[in-house]
């Protein structure tokens, strides 16, 4: 090969080298790593680009050379030489896509096993999901209930999923993963957040009506906020449980996804106006309190009208009692002041 054509090839290769880098690397693809295991699945990502944009380099230069060096002139229709393979070259196309796909998996390999390892102090939160919104029981014997997901930063986090209905997914952009929950199998996610802040919970599986509100927050804490969370938490209502004060059943439930209830600052619109409940029961004829605990907990005995049947979730006869009553006589104080 001649000299000047090999400094073309150099040239090309590294003209369509630079352009793929620069797609790459300034273009913002993905939201910058907020865990362990997300950083750790960046570089698996960034690996493997670089070994793409060399290849892609090498044959985009090898393309661009012989295009216009070995162009057959306008009114030639004569075939090209005969050749009859190359072993060497073989030998190369084979070997080299060989070891680049070993090392990548086992980079992604040593990768899969460090994210799954737990660590001896793993905070452990059960994750419920139900159309159409996300709740947090964090471990100990006062069933704390939370409708964000707060965690100390830099502390190893293993999250088991339930499904009280259908299909979910909860993923948080900046964690790098996602989990399925599936209804009948409680699968878990192993998570490490090192980054102090706010981000969003999104479930990305296609749910129900009410799918685009199913979400919330992830807020990552420093290891003594979250400690005095913890313990505000179980002190603020003086029981034992504050989920059960209306309000906590109702924001922890989601209700506030899909229906419109001033005093809890809900603003949904899939289904009826939580702020006129006399009105509502006095159409469906029926008494205030029965009318409210039998849509919470039986929503197609009666649908009102102009909102169609089967679209709220019926699990919610499944809420313990004293959440249910609670629940109930939060929505009639509530409406009334509305
Ligand atoms: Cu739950 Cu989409």
């Amino acid at each position: 090969m001649r000299r000047g054509s090999l400094f073309t090839l150099i040239g090309l290769g590294v003209l369509a080298g630079g352009i793929a880098t620069a797609v790459a690397v300034l273009l913002p693809w993905l939201p910058s790593p907020a865990s362990r295991e997300a950083g750790r699945i960046d570089f698996v990502f960034w690996f493997v680009t670089i070994i793409c944009i060399v290849i892609f380099a090498v044959v985009a230069a090898g393309i661009l050379y012989a295009v216009v060096r070995f162009r057959a002139a306008p009114d030639d229709d004569s075939d090209g030489p005969p050749t009859h393979g190359h072993t060497g070259l073989e030998i190369a196309w084979t070997l080299i896509p060989t070891l680049l796909v070993v090392a990548i998996g086992i980079v992604s390999a040593i990768v899969l096993a460090k994210n799954d390892a737990l660590a001896k102090d793993t905070l452990r939160v059960n994750v419920t999901a139900q159309q159409f919104a996300w709740s947090f029981q964090y471990p100990g014997g006062n069933n704390l209930t939370s409708g964000t997901l707060r965690v100390p930063v830099n502390r190893s986090l293993l999250l088991t999923f339930t499904s009280k209905d259908v299909i979910h997914s909860f993923w948080v952009p900046e964690w790098g993963q996602k989990q399925d929950t599936v209804p009948g199998i409680h699968p878990t996610l192993h998570i490490t957040p090192d980054k102090v802040g706010r981000y969003p919970v999104i479930c990305t599986e296609l749910c129900g009506l009410g799918h685009a509100t199913m979400r919330t927050y992830a807020i990552v804490m420093t290891e003594q906020a979250f400690d005095r969370w913890l313990k505000g938490q179980t002190k603020a209502t003086g029981s034992p449980n504050p989920a059960t004060s209306g309000a906590a059943v109702f924001k922890n439930n989601g209700c506030g996804a899909c229906h419109t209830l001033t005093a809890a600052g809900a603003t949904g619109k899939v289904g009826p106006d939580l702020d006129d409940l006399t009105q509502s029961a006095q159409k469906a004829g029926q008494p205030l309190q029965q009318f409210v605990e039998t849509s919470v907990t039986d929503p197609n005995a009666y649908v009102a009208p102009g909102f169609p049947k089967n679209v709220m979730p019926q699990t919610f006869k499944s809420l313990p009692k004293d959440q249910l009553d609670a629940l109930v006589q939060y929505l009639i104080q509530s409406s009334k002041k509305g």
